[in-house]
């Protein structure tokens, strides 16, 4: 990766505190199992062919995660100092970042027999982002390829974010990151406009209850509760669908195969999809 570094962008700031981040922000094993799984199952079917497979980002846990032998990963992210900071390293023939946009992805049609993702969408705004990577995604996937998706999802009846702020005063959310992930979905007010992260902080500092929060969580921790300060001055918006809203869009492109929960804390709002690229077949002969 040759490109400059923003110093100003928001994944520069999150690059340099990407290690203070928890579950569910980044994937833990249970979600690395429910990607692994379906991993093993495409390379029984393909019989002896090598696997290739494209990373939405450089999630580090799904760049290490086992894969069947002889595999390859290739990785795109338009954040160089996300990769400097968090990339494992390429490996020859075997696993490789580039800096590229999803939404034009340098890759030829049915190259691909997997494609991950770890809230990568979530990135992105809805529907129209949504719709173009999905398609994209569709295109460079091989007909029997997978799409292995963790999405973080908002329940259907939105939480009030003072409700949020008097759950964690009673000391029953187990991280500051939990807190965090519901708050930005419930100060959303649709999927379509998303939430810019500027308004979590707005809000974080104007109630200004971080000591009292520390005070009644024992398990919450500083470095946890400090990254907020990405959130400040940043004109970053992230969306949180409901369940029904992804799949208005990805049911255009994919046939879901299977969902699985993960059974940790908001694991409901973090399912991985198992989804195969919808082929439009021509069935009708000469008229
Ligand atoms: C995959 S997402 C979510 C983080 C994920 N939960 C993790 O633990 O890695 C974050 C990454 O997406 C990248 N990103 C956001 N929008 C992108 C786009 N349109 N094309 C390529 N990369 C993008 C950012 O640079 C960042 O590295």
């Amino acid at each position: 990766m040759t490109a400059a570094i923003n110093p100003r962008s928001y994944w520069y700031d999150l690059a340099k505190s990407y290690s203070a981040l928890g579950s569910p922000l980044k994937p833990c094993p249970e979600d690395i199992a429910a990607m692994e799984m379906p991993t093993f199952e495409l390379a029984a079917r393909n019989g002896h062919e090598r696997v290739r497979a494209l990373l939405l980002g450089v999630t580090p846990a799904i760049a290490e995660m086992r894969l069947p032998e002889g595999s390859s990963l290739l990785a795109v992210d338009t954040s160089v100092a996300m990769a400097q900071a968090v990339w494992p390293g390429d490996i020859p023939d075997r696993r490789w970042a580039v800096c590229g946009n999803w939404l034009d992805l340098p890759l030829r049609q049915g190259s691909c027999h997997l494609v991950f993702g770890d809230g990568s969408l979530n990135c992105l705004r809805y529907p129209g982002d949504f719709r173009s990577v999905a398609e994209t995604i569709s295109h460079v996937l091989s007909d029997h390829g997978v799409f292995v998706l963790r999405c973080y999802v908002r329940p259907d009846k939105r939480e009030a974010p003072e409700d949020i702020f008097t759950e964690a005063l009673s000391g029953r959310i187990p991280s500051f990151h939990h807190f965090k992930f519901r708050l930005l979905m419930a100060m959303q007010p649709s999927a379509g406009q998303g939430v810019a992260v500027k308004e979590v902080y707005d809000l974080w500092a104007k109630r200004n209850l971080e000591r009292q929060l520390m005070n009644c969580h024992a398990g919450w921790m500083k470095k946890d509760v400090d990254t907020i300060q990405l959130y400040h001055e940043s004109y970053t918006v992230h969306t949180f669908p409901t369940l029904a809203e992804w799949r208005e869009v990805l049911s255009e492109f994919f046939d879901e195969v299977s969902v699985s929960t993960p059974k940790y804390d908001t694991g409901d709002r973090c399912p991985t999809l198992v989804m195969r690229p919808r082929r439009i077949r021509c069935l009708a002969g000469p008229a």
